[in-house]
């Protein structure tokens, strides 16, 4: 744990992800507790936004009351994946603004290519919260993350369900100033560039694409 890097350790958080990593959770399932288990995450993401007061009026009496300052914050999805994380992120804060950003690798140079980018406006105004639930190499992260910079956001974070530490490691070196939430860190990659132990392949589970 550092200030770059949070594990919600969080009881129900663990509970649900260990339900999550058993091959023999099936797909409705498995959505079914991304989404909740989103929604827990979203909560610790969020523990340090701005606040201001505003006058209201209680049945009994006046009183400042504290409420969120500044603009709209927004998600971004990194696609596909990233979406399973968004539903359960809207039930919490359904006013966020949400963007999606789209990236595949090319076989021969091995980088993140980027075929979809839709972000909000005014990003330099708002925190972003890029969602992605395998932060494994780190390399479509870094990639994603670049994108929303030059969009002229400042003020980003990065939330996943389960990290290896090459994928924090690499977010670290490449962007120091963008703290990640995370449920877990497993142990490793393996030569295919999955986590170990992890869940397996987040997209397919999640959509029975597999
Ligand atoms: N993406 C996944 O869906 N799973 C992994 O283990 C790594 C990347």
């Amino acid at each position: 744990m550092s200030d770059h890097l949070t594990i919600v350790d969080h009881p129900l958080v663990q509970h649900k992800l260990t339900l999550m990593r058993d091959k023999d959770t099936p797909t409705a399932v498995f959505r079914q507790l991304l989404r909740e288990i989103s929604t827990l995450l979203a909560y610790e993401v969020t523990r340090a936004l701005p606040m201001t007061t505003r006058t209201i009026e209680t049945p009994l009496t006046d009183m400042e009351a504290p409420v969120l300052a500044g603009r709209k914050l927004a998600l971004v999805s990194i696609l596909r994946a990233g979406n399973g994380l968004l539903d359960g992120m809207l039930d919490l804060i359904p006013s966020a603004r949400v963007g999606f950003v789209g990236l595949y690798r090319d076989e021969e140079t091995l980088t993140p290519v980027q075929y979809y980018c839709k972000l909000p406006r005014d990003l330099e105004n708002r925190l972003v919260i890029a969602v992605d639930p395998m932060l494994a190499t780190g390399n479509s992260s870094v990639a994603a993350v670049d994108l929303i910079k030059d969009a002229g956001a400042t003020n980003i974070r990065f939330l996943c369900l389960l990290a290896a530490p090459e994928g924090v490691a690499r977010m670290k070196e490449a962007h120091p100033d963008v703290p990640i939430v995370t449920a877990a860190v497993d142990e490793k990659l393996n030569e295919l560039g999955y986590i170990v132990p992890g869940l397996g392949d987040a997209g397919d589970r999640m959509f029975g694409t597999k």
